[in-house]
Order: structure tokens, then sequence, then C-alpha cells
């Protein structure tokens, strides 16, 4: 098995002081790291009926639609406000200071769709956790949240307990 830690770059105080940044794009680039990381995803929700995979932008863009293509699944873009064209449902969520926004578009997840949710990192949790309340809101069906990266000190599992949680890699 490929040691994919191996390939993350860490970057010390980027984009501030104090922040060890996980930079993914050495493993991105690496071909047999970019397939181990794939395959270890589908590995993982391979036999369960998906309809679509959400990524979450900009990082899980990298990852959720080779994911959707592997399970045979589609691709579902939340995004930062004012990026989707059509009618678009949000979502504000607490940061450390102040508040952010996400949006899905409305006719993108019908009632009882199933749905599988995928980032990059998985931090505090509340971006994973904004996002599964904007799908179930539509009335998708969150079957779990998948991610290459667990900041397991951060404790984000806990914002999103009794769901399925997957990561393929913790720190
Ligand atoms: C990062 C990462 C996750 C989120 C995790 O995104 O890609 O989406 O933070 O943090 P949390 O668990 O504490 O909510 P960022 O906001 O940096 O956006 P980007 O992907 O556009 O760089």
């Amino acid at each position: 098995m490929t040691d994919l830690k191996s390939l993350i770059r860490e970057v010390p105080d980027f984009p501030k002081p104090g922040i060890n940044f996980f930079d993914i794009t050495t493993l991105l680039k690496d071909p047999e790291g970019w397939k181990a990381t794939i395959d270890a995803l589908k590995a993982r929700y391979e036999g369960i009926q998906v309809d679509v995979v959400v990524g979450i932008e900009a990082r899980g863009f990298f990852f959720a639609p080779a994911i959707a293509y592997a399970l045979g699944a589609g691709f579902v873009p939340v995004r930062k406000p004012g990026k989707l064209p059509a009618e678009t449902e949000t979502v504000e969520y607490a940061l450390e200071y102040g508040t952010d926004k996400l949006q899905v578009h409305k006719d993108a997840i019908q009632p009882g769709m199933k749905v599988l949710i995928i980032d990059d990192v998985l931090a505090t949790g509340g971006t994973a956790s904004a996002v599964a309340q904007l799908i179930e809101r539509l009335g998708g069906q969150v079957l779990g949240l998948g991610f290459l990266i667990e900041l397991d000190f951060l404790n984000g599992k806990t914002k999103l307990e009794g769901r399925e949680v997957y990561s393929v890699l913790h720190y």
C-alpha cells in the first residue's frame, strides 16, 4: 500500500502563523498515490447504492467527482455563495470568527436521494455538518461522509455524531 502520508506536504505557518497546512497537491500529482486515494474511498462505499456524491468547494472538488465516477453515481457541487446560477438552498454556519455560507442547487437533491458527502479535510467539522444539514433540508438521505484527512485533535467528529464518517488518514 502506498504511504499516502509521505506524499502530503506539510507547510508550517500557512496560511497564517501557527497553522500547519497539509498540502495535498503533492499527493494529487502522484499517479500511484492518487489512485490509492480514490481506491480507498471507493472500497469503503462499494456495494452501497449511492445516487449522488456531493463535493464541497473547493478542495472537495478534487475528490468527489472521481469517487462518483468510480461508484457509478452522479456528482453534485456545493459551492460558495453566488456561484450557482439556478435556484439555490443556503446553509449558514459558524466559524471561529463570524459565519460562512454554502449553497446547492435546490433541484440537485430530490427527496429520498441517497447521498454521500466528500471533502478533503475534516477539521472542526463545521463545514461537513452544515452540508449534511443542507442536503437533509432538501430531503436527501446522507449515507455517510468521507474525507481524505481527519485532524483528530480538533474533534470534528463530535459535530457529526450519529453519522457514518470515514477518513483515509488520521493526524
Ligand atoms: C477547508 C476544507 C474543508 C474545511 C474543513 O476548506 O477543504 O472544506 O476547511 O474545516 P472544518 O471541518 O473546520 O469546517 P476551506 O474553507 O479552506 O476552503 P477551500 O477548500 O476553498 O480552500
